[in-house]
């Protein structure tokens, strides 16, 4: 990675914009004041305080990721280098914050149509996040890829969940009866260094094998090899991915709140959820940028969806994260979120500066109604379909607010993830939740684990055969 300099990175910066969700534009009923904002300050101190104390402790070991990573990147950027070289398509193994990340950065970051283009166009293997179980997804994948050409990454911290693991059983049984004792040649492992089966699997395989820090989460892993080993075979520069996210570290070291924009996004949020603002819509108007959302999803809904708070109160916290993609669902969801319940905040995302751009072509002299749209630009179109929105949510008086990124590159997008990835931790602790656990989620594997025999779930499965039979009338 080329330094980037200062006054580069300060063009780079990206800017979060909440005049919409003051009072000054959407009226003392829905929005806030400065005073609302001041009355905070406490709450504000404390998230604070409890996020920066526990940076890089606990499960908060992200935090560090932009720093303490230099030797496992260089591995990474030799390995991917390798893995251009040799082999055709590159298939990721994973689910949730394994799939996620690596889905979201690479929509981002790669040419939108990446796996059509020509070999000696895309420079980088194909690319493919196998995250569901359903079998005809898997069995068109078997189809279309060329085993001897493609390198599969299997990405699981825990080790143990069904959909990767019986996708790396699948996999790997075809790779051995194809090649015998380089089918490992085929495979890596990114997983945690100690504990689960996929560690073990990995050492008696002889796999190349990348380690999950322990203090990093699922859907907090995008920065460490989960993301990182995919983006560098896609030919990202990770480097500059992780410069963006300590950028943005840098930008929110401030306890100041006006100045922070990861803490007045939080603290915006957490005013919201307290006035019943349940839903959180992200509505990136960037093809690029849509599976930031999809990531987004998760990181808001797993990290503050909680029953019980710290002290053991039942809370039912948390905020229902929504995707929208700017302007398709304009022409869909729009008119629901203008006129429906005032149940929802929205973030918009827009792109100042694409990467490409498009001409609206003359023609329809004789039709004004059709020609006001010749001679302008696709990113003129797209832009001002955003500020017509952003208008009529407000004037509707609906709580909206807009992430501006001066243009997609892997340093803004590092600055983005790390930004959510703070903002959650802030509304976290506001809310006093433990952002990073997910028993919700540990729920549904073990009662799969269940259903299918594993040994140590009897119990579960006893009580979910005790469960009420459903009844036929309610089936029609
Ligand atoms: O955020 C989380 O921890 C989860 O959503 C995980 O990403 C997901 O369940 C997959 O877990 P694992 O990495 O253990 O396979």
């Amino acid at each position: 990675m080329a330094k980037i300099s200062k006054v580069r990175k300060e063009q780079l910066r990206i800017r979060f914009d909440y005049n919409n969700m003051m009072s000054d534009f959407i009226g003392e009923e829905q929005g806030f004041t400065l005073r609302d904002i001041a009355a905070n300050k406490k709450l504000v101190d404390k998230a604070f305080k409890t996020v920066s104390a526990n940076r890089g402790t606990g499960m908060m070991g992200w935090t560090e990721l932009p720093y303490n990573q230099a030797e496992v990147v260089e591995d990474i950027i030799a390995t991917a280098k390798n893995i251009r070289k040799n082999f055709e398509s590159f298939v990721v193994l994973g689910i949730g914050g394994s799939a996620l990340g690596p889905t979201a950065v690479f929509q981002a970051l790669c040419h939108l149509r990446h796996n059509e283009l020509p070999a000696k166009r895309r420079k980088a293997p194909k690319f493919y996040v196998e995250d569901n179980v359903d079998p005809e997804r898997m069995a068109s994948l078997l189809d279309i890829l060329d085993l001897k050409k493609t390198m599969f990454n299997v990405v699981t911290k825990s080790g143990a969940t069904s959909e990767t693991m019986s996708q790396y059983l699948i996999i790997m049984d075809i790779l051995k009866s194809k090649f015998g004792d380089k089918a490992s040649e085929h495979m890596i492992a990114t997983t945690s260094s100690e504990k689960g089966n996929l560690i073990k699997i990995a050492k008696e395989e002889g796999l190349k094998t990348f380690y999950i820090p322990d203090g990093v989460g699922g859907r907090f892993s995008e920065l460490c090899p989960v993301g990182l080993l995919p983006a560098a075979v896609l030919g990202i520069d990770i480097k500059a991915m992780l410069s963006g996210a300590a950028y943005m570290d840098k930008l929110c070291k401030t306890k100041d709140l006006r100045k922070n924009p990861a803490l007045i996004a939080a603290l915006l949020q957490y005013m919201s959820m307290k006035k019943g603002k349940n839903i959180s819509v992200m509505m990136p108007y960037s093809d690029g940028l849509r599976y930031i959302a999809d990531w987004y999803c998760q990181l808001w809904g797993e990290s503050l969806g909680k029953a019980e708070d710290l002290n053991g109160n039942t809370v039912y916290a948390g905020q229902t994260p929504v995707k929208a993609l700017g302007v398709t669902d304009q022409h869909s969801q729009i008119q629901l979120y203008r006129e429906g319940p005032f149940d929802k905040v929205i973030t918009l995302i827009g792109v100042e500066n694409f990467r490409a751009e498009v001409t609206i072509s003359e023609g329809c002299k004789d039709i004004p109604d059709v020609n006001f749209l010749c001679g302008h630009t696709m990113s003129e179109l797209i832009n001002s379909e955003r500020k017509a929105t952003e208008y009529a949510l407000t004037t509707a008086n609906r709580p909206n607010c807009t992430i501006i990124v001066p243009e997609i590159n892997a340093f803004t997008v590092g600055e983005i993830l790390y930004m959510f990835e703070l903002e959650t931790a802030y509304v976290g602790a506001m809310l006093n939740v433990n952002t990073f656990n997910q028993p919700g989620v540990e729920g549904g594997k073990n009662a799969t684990y269940a259903l299918f025999g594993r040994k140590g779930y009897e119990k579960t499965k006893e009580e979910m055969d005790k469960a009420p039979a459903k009844i036929q009338e309610y089936v029609c």
